[in-house]
């Protein structure tokens, strides 16, 4: 056997387990340490998971000692931001987990650190690699849409909040429209080719997770659970991203995309209370056109596929490791879709407008 990649994971939680599923199933990836900062808590992940060649540590600086290739960080995000600098700036390729960070300060001191280092900094946005979302970006890059100018993301769960480490300001650093909003912000911008934000207006609330009613960590509860943005780029384009975690409604709609010459309409798969948002599984395509003069609806077939778009996310990883290529999914670019959110925060306190400064 050739050379064996050496993967740290930082953060021993719910997705950490996904990480380390994924990873087993590569050949030539060994995971040899997991860090947790709950005493104890890493070495109970190595037994679970079965990863004989690993050690527990209760301080990522020390599992950053050891000699490896790339970590996974898999903390909660507040913590994205020191775990990821510290482990690029001790030389390793970084697997982050989403969203990027809580502000945009931070996630361009990532990025500089990235640029600095020369060591990746690849965010884990799992349903680009859904064939279906890449066939959605080349309908809109091909030009039929014609000038797109507005854009709608987005989607809302009737009633499916988290709880834990999700619901907590202090924490997660930012609700529903961080949590589960970031991915469809990602199809938006990545569909648009990330155009570059000038401004946001938004409103966020938690009228839900507040109320003992709806949730039972309702105390704790300090983030949003709903968030509605109008957020303006450079060349007339316009996005409308709103989200909810909890509501009384069935749908805050499907992703749109209006252009001059068609618009196309993207709905979510999925059904129950914890669907209705974007998660990369796609329930159907339609272009809306005139052809000979009549408005036409046309069905876009969707792409069937047996992926596993999170194991996915994990082998492009291990393959950039391997190939000595960029980030598949670089933290340059995941900048604006922070900025957006950063933007959110600061509108929704100020209850103004404001302007995002990013490059
Ligand atoms: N891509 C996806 O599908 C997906 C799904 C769920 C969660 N996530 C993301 O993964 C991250 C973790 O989510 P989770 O559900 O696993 O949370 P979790 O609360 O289950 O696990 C987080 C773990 O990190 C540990 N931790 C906290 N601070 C740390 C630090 N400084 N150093 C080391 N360990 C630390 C905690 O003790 C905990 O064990 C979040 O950012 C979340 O947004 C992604």
């Amino acid at each position: 056997m050739g050379r064996m990649f050496r993967i740290g994971i930082i953060g021993s939680g719910g997705i950490a387990g996904e990480h380390a599923r994924a990873y087993k199933n590569i050949e030539d990836v060994q995971i040899v340490g997991v860090a947790d900062i709950l005493p104890g808590r890493a070495d109970q992940f190595i037994e679970r998971w079965g990863l004989k060649d690993a050690v527990g540590f209760d301080d990522h600086r020390r599992l950053l000692e050891l000699d490896l290739d790339g970590v996974s960080i898999c903390t909660p995000n507040v913590a994205h931001y020191q775990t990821t600098v510290d482990a690029l700036r001790a030389g390793k390729h970084v697997m982050l987990e989403k969203p990027m960070s809580v502000t945009l300060e931070e996630a361009a001191e990532m990025v500089r650190a990235s640029k600095e280092t020369g060591n990746m900094l690849n965010v884990g946005f799992q349903p680009r690699y859904d064939p279906n979302m890449g066939m959605i970006k080349d309908l809109v890059q091909s030009g039929q849409l014609g000038k797109v100018y507005y854009v709608e993301t987005g989607g809302g769960r009737r009633r499916g909040m988290p709880g834990g480490t999700f619901i907590r300001q202090d924490i997660a650093g930012a609700g529903a429209m961080a949590d589960i909003g970031c991915y469809s912000l990602d199809l938006a911008l990545n569909t648009l080719g990330y155009p570059k934000p000038l401004t946001v207006s938004a409103y966020t609330s938690n009228y839900f997770g507040t109320n003992p009613k709806y949730h039972g960590e309702s105390s704790k509860f300090d983030v949003e659970d709903f968030g509605v943005a109008i957020i303006r780029f450079e060349g007339d384009l316009v996005l409308n991203f709103k989200t909810s975690w909890a509501m009384h409604m069935d749908t805050l709609g499907a992703t749109m995309f209006l252009g001059t010459d068609a618009g196309l309409k993207v709905t979510p798969a999925g059904t129950g209370p914890w669907s209705g948002v974007w998660d990369g599984r796609v329930g159907s395509i339609s272009m809306f056109h005139d052809i000979q003069g009549h408005h036409t609806e046309s069905s876009i077939p969707l792409v069937h596929h047996q992926l596993n778009v999170f194991e996915e996310k994990i082998k492009d990883f291990v393959r950039a490791l391997r190939e000595g290529t960029t980030a598949p999914i670089p933290g340059e670019q995941i900048l604006r879709n922070q900025a957006i959110l950063d933007g959110i925060l600061r509108s929704s306190l100020t209850k103004r407008e404001v302007e995002i400064q990013v490059d």
